[in-house]
């Protein structure tokens, strides 16, 4: 196991994910220390450091799953997710959890140590919630986070064939948009609200008055074992405009950059202007679901320049100005500047 320090995984991070600097920060400091614990167990040395699952605590598609499955990449840890409303709707769900360590295994080659140092990410937590009603649910929000517990708490998993997998190495980091988590948390720090006092830190007073406490997560109606057992709480934000701008344009694997490659690999450059990005931003604020609407309207907005380009073999680049305004198809390349993608309008 490399034991990369916190500031490379959040430097790797930065490279996929924009913006959530705090859970960057809380999320790197946390796999840090669970591969130190576990690289130390191995040689012998006793640690005296109790594993800490980590809770994500967010709106959706703000990144979430992509900060986990990034991390599982960086540490090159196998990885995978699973659904906790899905664990819900299942009638056993010890086989359920027996499924998602098979996938786990699975990852790993089939290699049961590698396996055993993985990535668990369980989303969706907060519909758990003891008491919750309304749909007819074969297991209760309840006892489905007994059953987490057990393996969160690292009882060994066994599987069909025998073979057993030691658990205890797994980080398990749970998700959830907990929306009225705010609600509760204003309600309860009214009490508790630290005041600044002459001299203080004002940024280091404004994080310990927005942690979220474990008594706010009893009172959204997670029990208290279970809560106990991630003790490590990272938020994320919602996405503003231009962050949902940067998401398009950024990251390595960013959507613009996939299709500029595209579209090289049959001879047309892409030029999308930074504008354009700031109207699929706003389009994809109003759909209320971060980033997961940005592909669907962006690739909307390229369908008529991938189809009419294989059957215009003159053209050479592809200029959109705006979400409103036809593509303008040009038989001469523009200059590269023109093409460097910026998400925000100069
Ligand atoms: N902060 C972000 N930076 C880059 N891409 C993001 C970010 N947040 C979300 N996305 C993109 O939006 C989609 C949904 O994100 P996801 O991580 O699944 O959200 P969540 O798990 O919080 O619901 C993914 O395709 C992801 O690439
Ligand atoms: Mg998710």
């Amino acid at each position: 196991m490399i034991a990369f320090k916190p500031s490379d995984i959040v430097r790797y991070l930065d490279q996929y994910v924009i913006g959530q600097e705090d859970a960057k920060r809380v999320l790197a400091v946390a796999v840090h220390t669970h591969y130190r614990r576990l690289s130390l167990r191995k040689t012998g040395g006793e640690t005296g450091l109790d594993k800490s699952n980590i809770l994500i605590v967010g709106p959706s598609g703000c990144g979430k799953t992509l900060l986990c499955e990034t991390l599982a990449r960086r540490m090159s840890v196998p990885f995978v997710t699973a659904d906790a409303t899905s664990l819900a709707q299942t009638r056993f769900v010890g086989e359920e959890i027996e499924a998602i360590m098979t996938r786990l295994l699975e990852r790993a080659g089939g290699d049961l140590e590698k396996a055993s140092q993985g990535i668990v990410f369980i989303d969706e937590v907060d519909k758990l919630k003891t008491g919750a009603s309304g749909t007819i649910r074969a297991t209760s929000g309840e006892s489905v986070q007994h059953a987490l517990l057990k393996i969160m708490e690292g009882y060994p998993a066994r599987f069909d064939n025998g073979r057993v997998m030691d658990t205890s190495g797994i980080l398990f980091i749970c998700g959830g948009a907990f929306v009225e988590l705010e609600r509760i948390m204003a309600r309860t720090h009214a009490f508790g609200y630290i005041a600044t006092m002459e001299g203080e830190d004002e940024n280091i007073l404004e994080r310990l008055n927005n942690r979220v406490k474990p008594t706010d997560l009893f009172e959204y109606g997670l029990i208290p074992e279970f809560t106990g057992r991630l003790p490590i709480i990272a938020r994320v934000t919602p996405l503003d405009r231009n962050m949902l701008a940067r998401i398009m344009v950024e990251p390595k694997n960013a959507l613009y950059q996939q299709f500029r490659t595209l579209l090289a690999e049959e001879g047309v450059q892409l030029v999308i202007s930074a504008t354009v990005f700031q109207q699929i931003a706003d389009l994809a604020l109003e759909y209320k679901t971060g980033a997961r609407s940005l592909r669907g309207i962006f690739e909307e907005l390229l369908t008529p320049v991938l189809y009419s380009v294989p059957d215009q073999p003159g053209i050479k680049a592809v200029h959109i100005r705006s979400l409103f305004e036809p593509p303008q198809f040009l038989t001469r390349q523009m200059p590269e500047s023109e093409g460097r993608a910026t998400a925000t309008p100069a």
